[in-house]
């Protein structure tokens, strides 16, 4: 079934709202999530996932007080951990906004909640916004360049859909691996679900290696 989704309304308010470097760079995860939806066949969610793409930033550059007034107004429950990463907050309010202001499907406004972190038991398009966020070409920190490379090297070695899929598993894992190390070297709090999306992947990664798939 064709979506819905009014992509130029979500790229005018992009426009509209975001400051010229953040709009670069909502419009390299845009291009990214496209370029992904080819790679992985995903016609048919295409246009959610570009929906999604554009709207994942939307309130990240509000100040701390107006974050916090939004998860109230949206019923956001924070927990304590939450309200020591202040900068992945922008995640948690954006999924609202886009489930409330563009009826975008749970699934997609996942995608964007978890953005930042990840979490245990990824979907596909949790790990397709992951990878896009990190690796879109206006990215120019080592560790994005870094997964970018892994991405595309693992890619272009992959042979069937399933293989694909792994070249996407082991570059989030890849990049869940270099923001935990930032993070640690940065004496940054730690989120508990980039621990856990990390150890689920590398879970997965161990089980696959036994079978020597990995
Ligand atoms: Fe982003």
């Amino acid at each position: 079934m064709q979506s819905t989704v009014n992509i130029s309304k979500a790229r005018s308010l992009a426009e509209d709202t975001l400051s010229p470097a953040r709009l670069t760079h909502v419009f390299g995860v845009t291009e990214t999530i496209g370029e992904l939806c080819r790679i992985y066949g995903l016609y048919e969610v295409s246009s959610d996932l570009t929906c999604a793409a554009l709207l994942h930033d939307i309130t990240k550059e509000k100040p701390l007080e107006a974050q916090l007034h939004l998860c109230k107004e949206y019923g956001i429950i924070l927990r304590t951990e939450d309200l020591s990463c202040p900068k992945m907050l922008h995640s948690y309010t954006a999924a609202v906004f886009a489930a409330r202001e563009f009826k975008l499907d749970a699934e997609f406004c996942d995608a964007i909640r978890y953005h930042t972190t990840g979490r245990a038991g990824m979907s596909l398009y949790e790990k397709l916004l992951f990878l896009a966020d990190y690796i879109e070409k206006n990215r120019t920190w080592p560790s994005c360049k870094a997964v970018r490379r892994y991405f595309y090297r693992n890619l272009k070695g992959a042979e069937g859909p399933e293989e694909k899929l792994l070249a996407l598993d082991r570059a989030v894992l890849f990049g869940l691996n270099a923001t935990l190390n930032e993070l640690i070297e940065s004496d940054q709090f730690i989120h508990r679900d980039t621990v856990d999306a990390r150890n689920d992947l590398l879970r997965e990664k161990n089980r696959l290696k036994k079978e020597n798939r990995f």
